[in-house]
């Protein structure tokens, strides 16, 4: 355990990634409160807050500390005009509604700019299950051998939103949605290293199965490099994992990490809220 100041204390969940954090006020978005959440986050890349439930203007403002909330490029196409802009994002799973988030990926790597940091609040959660799972990208970058480092280094990879979410934006407004989504959102490049701009660490970025092929290799060999990817991440050293409790809130650096949410929690309702924070371009 270690003591930040007179009433903020860190413990460790695991020895590279994730820390659960005591004795801050969420409800303080000041930038010396900021400054403080996002110095721990760079350390530890998924911060837990147990007993933190904040209402949608609280989770607002405290992603505002970090800077732009995100719109989610689907709810941003069903925007009517003159409506409410749609910062935060319900996932609600019922028996009608099953939970989708169950393979690892980082969120809306699909866009130029993908989120930096995303804010998820524990609303209402079954007895059991449900738990989500992160993994550290620069511990997986780490644990590759140097001439499989350099092998990666340099590589393009092609992201494009996923048939989970063209099937989402089916069911919500139809083929012409999809087709909609699919026209504003072409595939887009990303370096498969990438540096953070914030700590110049490297990490492995990969995101399941928004990742479509890597630029420039026969579609064989792509394929056959984004399955070891997406096997890869499956290691469990590089992971932390959280058992939620109603109330708990939990911040992480999408720039490091990938993460799923377990689906065994289904046909009991669960309702999470998340925010996220508009991010840069991606780069090597
Ligand atoms: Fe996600």
């Amino acid at each position: 355990m270690t003591l930040i100041s007179q009433d903020i204390e860190t413990t460790r969940l695991s020895p590279y990634l994730g820390a659960e954090v005591t004795g801050m006020d969420l409800t303080d978005s000041s930038p010396e409160n900021i400054a403080v959440i996002n110095e721990l986050l760079l350390e530890h890349g998924v911060l837990f807050f147990r007993d933190s439930m904040l209402d949608v203007e609280e989770h607002e403002a405290l992603a505002r500390g970090f800077g732009e909330p995100s719109v989610f490029p689907l709810s941003r196409l069903m925007m009517k005009p003159g409506a409410e802009i749609p910062f935060m994002g319900e996932i609600i799973d019922t028996s009608d509604d099953p939970p989708n988030a169950d393979g690892w990926h980082t969120d809306v790597t699909w866009i130029p700019e993908p989120p930096k940091i995303a804010l998820l609040q524990a609303v209402d959660v079954p007895e059991s299950g449900g738990d989500t799972l992160w993994a550290d990208l620069y511990t997986a970058y780490e644990s590759l051998s140097q001439p499989m480092q350099d092998f990666f280094d340099g590589l393009v990879v092609n992201h494009q939103v996923s048939p989970v979410i063209i099937n989402a934006a089916r069911r919500r407004g139809g083929a012409e949605l999809a087709d909609l989504l699919l026209e504003k959102f072409p595939p887009v490049q990303h370096p498969l290293i990438r540096t953070h701009p914030e700590t110049g660490r490297k990490a492995l970025f990969i995101a399941g199965e928004f990742m479509i092929c890597i630029e420039g290799m026969h579609e064989d060999e792509s394929q056959m490099w984004l399955s070891w990817l997406k096997d890869y991440i499956n290691n469990p050293n590089f992971h932390v994992r959280w058992s939620w409790t109603q109330g708990d809130l939990a911040i992480w650096d999408e720039r490091r990490t990938n993460h799923r949410a377990l689906s065994n929690h289904y046909p009991s309702y669960r309702h999470m809220r998340r925010c996220t924070v508009d991010g840069d371009r991606p780069y090597c």
